[in-house]
C-alpha cells in the first residue's frame, strides 16, 4: 500500500473507539471459537506498519503469523493479483487447469532444497499441506505409522491436530484424532540442557533418543514419514541442536520412511535462507516432502507439498486435488511473491534483522535472568521468558509484556508449550527505525514490569 507513513502513532487507547465497536459486532457475529490476539481492526498495512479503524499505526513483529514476510500488499503482488483477478478468478486446475500453476510449480520446484526430480501439488492452506503430505507418504511407502515430534504445530484440521503436541488450545475436546500417529522426543537445546549438557549440544545424541521410538516403539516396517518443523514455530520457535535433523533424515533413508520438513513456518526465507532446512547439515539438508504455506504468496491463501518425483507421483490419479488448490490469484501472488524475495535481496535484509536483533536481545538477556533464551534464525527470533533465578517457565510475565506492548503500538506474538514465549516476525520490509523502536519498547516494557 503506497503512501501509508512509517512510523508509530497512537491517536487513541489500543484498542480505540472503533475498534471496540467493531469487536462487539464481533461477538455478535462470528464463532467463539477464534481467538483474536490483539482487537485492533485493520485498514492498511505495509511495510512495517499495520494502521487500524481508529487512526493508530502499529508496528507490526508479527507479519499476520509469519505470512507477510515481503510486506503487506507488496506492489509486485498487488500488481499480479489485480491482472489476474481481471482475466479470470477460477476454473479449477482439476477442470481445465491455466499455466500459473505449472509455473509455482517449477518455481517450486526449483527453489526447495534438493537437486534430482521434483514434484508439486497445491493446496490452501498449511493444514491440508501437511494432510497431503501424510497421503503421499502412506501411499508411497504402503506403510500407516506417522511420527511427529513433541511441541510440534502442523495445523487444526483432524490429522494435523493429531500430529501437533499440545492439546489446549488446538485439541481439546475436539477427539477422536486420527489414529497411528506416535510422538518422539524434540531436540530443545535450552531444556535439555538443563538435564544434560551433552544433549543440548550433541545433535546425533538427541536424534538417538528419538530414534529409539521409532524403533522400538513404532518399527520401521510400520512408519510411513517423520514430519518435522526444522525450526518449531508455535511450540516456540526450538531451533534443535546441529545434526540432530540430519541424523533423522540419514535413518529415515536407510529405513523407507518418508522424511517431511513441514517449513509452513520457516519458509520463503523467513530464517534467512529460502528454507530453513538449507541451515542444516554440510551443505544443507534435503528433505524427502516439504510442505509450504504462509509466506508462498504475499498474504493469499496458498500452500504446497513438494518432493522427489519418485514419492510424489506415488498417489494414483484423481487422488489428491481440491477445487480451491492453486488458485489463480493465489499463484499469481505466489510467482511475484518469490520474484521479490529473489530480486529484492530478501534473505539477505532476514540475515541483518537476525544480527538486529539478537544483538540487542543478547544484551538484554546479559542484564535480565527472566530471559532464559534468546534463540531463532533470520527473521524468526524468540525470547523465553522464565522466573527470576530459576528455569521455570513465566507465563504471566509474557502476559503482561504482550498486553503492554500491544498498549504502546507493537504487535507481538507468543507461542510455546507453556505460553511463556516472545517471538518476533517481523516482515522484511521493516525499516530498522521502526524496528529498533519497537525493540526498545519491547526493553522498556520489561525493565518495568
Ligand atoms: C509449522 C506449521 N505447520 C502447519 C501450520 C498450519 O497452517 P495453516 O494455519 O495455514 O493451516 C502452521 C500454522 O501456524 C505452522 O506453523
Amino acid at each position: 500500500m503506497a503512501g501509508l507513513e512509517q512510523t508509530r502513532q497512537l491517536v487513541t487507547e489500543i484498542p480505540g473507539p472503533a475498534s471496540l465497536e467493531l469487536n462487539k459486532r464481533r461477538a455478535a457475529a462470528v464463532s467463539h471459537g477464534v481467538g483474536i490476539t490483539l482487537p485492533v481492526f485493520v485498514t492498511r498495512a505495509a511495510g512495517g506498519i499495520v494502521e487500524d479503524v481508529d487512526g493508530n499505526r502499529l508496528i507490526d513483529l508479527g507479519s499476520g503469523i509469519a505470512v507477510t514476510t515481503i510486506g503487506n500488499s507488496a506492489p509486485r503482488v498487488v500488481d499480479a493479483v489485480r491482472a489476474q483477478v481481471a482475466d479470470f478468478t477460477h476454473t479449477c486446475f482439476m477442470v481445465t487447469p491455466y499455466e500459473s500453476y505449472v509455473a509455482v510449480a517449477e518455481e517450486l520446484n526449483r527453489i526447495t532444497p534438493g537437486s534430482g526430480e521434483k514434484r508439486s501439488v497445491l493446496f490452501n492452506s498449511g493444514a491440508e499441506a501437511v494432510e497431503n503430505a501424510i497421503k503421499v507418504a502412506r501411499s508411497y511407502t504402503r506403510k500407516s505409522a506417522v511420527a511427529a515430534f513433541d511441541h510440534a504445530y502442523h495445523g487444526r484440521t483432524n490429522m494435523a491436530m493429531a500430529l501437533t503436541a499440545k492439546s489446549m488450545p488446538y485439541k481439546s475436546g475436539f477427539g477422536p484424532f486420527a489414529p497411528e500417529i506416535y510422538r518422539a522426543p524434540m531436540s530443545y537445546p535450552y531444556r535439555d540442557g538443563l538435564l544434560d549438557k551433552e544433549l543440548a549440544t550433541d545433535g546425533e545424541l538427541a536424534a538417538a533418543r528419538a530414534i529409539s521410538v521409532f524403533d522400538k516403539q513404532i518399527g520401521a516396517d510400520n512408519l510411513a514419514a517423520v514430519i518435522i518443523e526444522p525450526i518449531q514455530g508455535e511450540g516456540g520457535f526450538i531451533v534443535p541442536a546441529e545434526g540432530f535433523l540430519p541424523a533423522l533424515l540419514d535413518w529415515c533413508r536407510k529405513n523407507n520412511v518418508v522424511f517431511i520438513a513441514d517449513e509452513v513456518q520457516s519458509g520463503f526465507a523467513r530464517t534467512g535462507a529460502m528454507f530453513a532446512c538449507e541451515h542444516e547439515g554440510a551443505g544443507g539438508l534435503e528433505p524427502d516432502l516439504i510442505c509450504t504455506a504462509k509466506g508462498i504468496a504475499g498474504g493469499l491463501p496458498l500452500s504446497a507439498v513438494t518432493g522427489r518425483a519418485e514419492i510424489m507421483d506415488a498417489p494414483h490419479v484423481s487422488g489428491l486435488g481440491g477445487t480451491f488448490g492453486g488458485n489463480p490469484v493465489a499463484c499469481a501472488a505466489a510467482l511475484a511473491s518469490i520474484a521479490t524475495i529473489e530480486s529484492d535481496g530478501l534473505i539477505e535484509r532476514a540475515q541483518e534483522i537476525e544480527r538486529l536483533i539478537t544483538e540487542r536481545l543478547l544484551r538484554l538477556q546479559a542484564a535480565d535472568d527472566r530471559i532464559g533464551d534468546v534463540r531463532g534464525r533470520g527473521a524468526m527470533i524468540a525470547v523465553e521468558l522464565v522466573k527470576s533465578g530459576t528455569s521455570d517457565p513465566d507465563a504471566e510475565l509474557t502476559r503482561k509484556l504482550t498486553i503492554a506492548a500491544h498498549a504502546a503500538g507493537v504487535i507481538v506474538l507468543t507461542c510455546g508449550m507453556w505460553g511463556n514465549v516472545i517471538r518476533l516476525l517481523p516482515p522484511l520490509t521493516i525499516s530498522d527505525e521502526l524496528l529498533v523502536e519497537g525493540l526498545d519498547i519491547l526493553a522498556g516494557i520489561l525493565g518495568d514490569l
